[in-house]
């Protein structure tokens, strides 16, 4: 597996990094893996949680009505208001991505939140998120004083060297070096149109056969790369979301992704 490679290739203290690279994404796929990705983009096998998903809104929060009741927009408004996630929610008192504000939206249907961590809201956000699909994201990290904090704290959380091997998420994902690889993996620019990478998760992975949000996206990185795990829903956590959220504002919002 190839995670594992990068995470022998770290062990052993060696980042090598092999620039001048063409960033051609079909390159850092075997053949095998070729085949496999083109097949299940037709088909993604996370469609069917996202169905799942459906239902769940359904019985949980009272459909999309119930939903934009309790966010307090119209109907009408309320898909570009799902594509502006994170937010911060004043009956929350927070800025929180999707998760949380459907746990605290269940709660007020008499409901007993699903943990962040589980197959249920794995498909009740999916399904929520992908009632944005086609929607650009319209994050607003100036919209208040909440977001702006939130803002500058993802930015701090992205750059801080916080692993036994001394690295950030910035030291793969930084303009210098994106588009270079890791090994045979090409290091992504979550900022790239192409990558779109905010828009896409909650996305099926190949290689792992399951699907998963971006904060557990992020925590595999964090697992590959050694960095000290930061937990689900926490406040750095979602300040990353926010962050790397904003890099790929303006891209439009397609759920359930389909990543290597
Ligand atoms: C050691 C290098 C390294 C570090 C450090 C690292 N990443 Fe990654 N990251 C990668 C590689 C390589 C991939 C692509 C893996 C693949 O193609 O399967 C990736 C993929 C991702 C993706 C998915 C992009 C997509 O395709 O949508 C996200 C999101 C991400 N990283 C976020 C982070 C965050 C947040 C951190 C810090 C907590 C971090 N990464 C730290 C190397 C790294």
């Amino acid at each position: 597996m190839k995670t594992a490679t990068v995470k022998s290739l770290l062990l052993a203290g060696t980042l090598v990094l092999a620039s001048g690279v063409q960033a051609e994404e079909k390159l850092s796929m075997t053949e095998a893996d070729k085949a496999m990705y083109e097949e299940m983009l037709e088909n993604n096998p996370a469609d069917v949680y996202v169905a799942e998903g459906e239902e769940l809104l359904e019985s949980q929060i009272g459909g999309e009505a119930g939903l934009a009741k309790f966010l307090g927009v119209s109907e009408d408004d309320l898909y570009p208001y799902i594509a502006g996630f994170p937010r911060y929610i004043k009956s929350i008192g927070s800025v929180v991505a999707l998760d949380q504000m459907i746990q605290a939206a269940q709660a007020a249907n008499g409901k007993t939140p699903y943990k962040l961590k589980s197959p249920e809201m794995d498909s009740l956000s999916a399904y929520v998120k992908s009632l944005a699909n086609g929607q650009k994201i319209n994050i607003d990290v100036t919209a208040d004083a909440h977001m702006k904090e939130m803002f500058e704290l993802g930015k701090v959380t992205f750059e801080t060297r916080r692993g036994g091997r001394g690295l950030a998420c910035l030291s793969c994902h930084s303009a210098d070096i994106v588009g270079s690889r890791l090994r045979m993996q090409i290091l992504p620019d979550l900022g790239d149109p192409k990558v779109k990478a905010a828009g896409t998760w909650p996305a099926y992975r190949m290689t792992k056969g399951k699907m998963f949000t971006l904060q557990q996206r992020f925590q595999q990185c964090m697992n590959n790369a050694l960095l000290a795990k930061i937990p689900l829903g926490s406040k750095d956590m979602v300040a990353l979301e926010v962050y790397i959220t904003n890099m790929a504002k303006g891209s439009e919002i397609a759920i359930p992704g389909l990543k290597r």
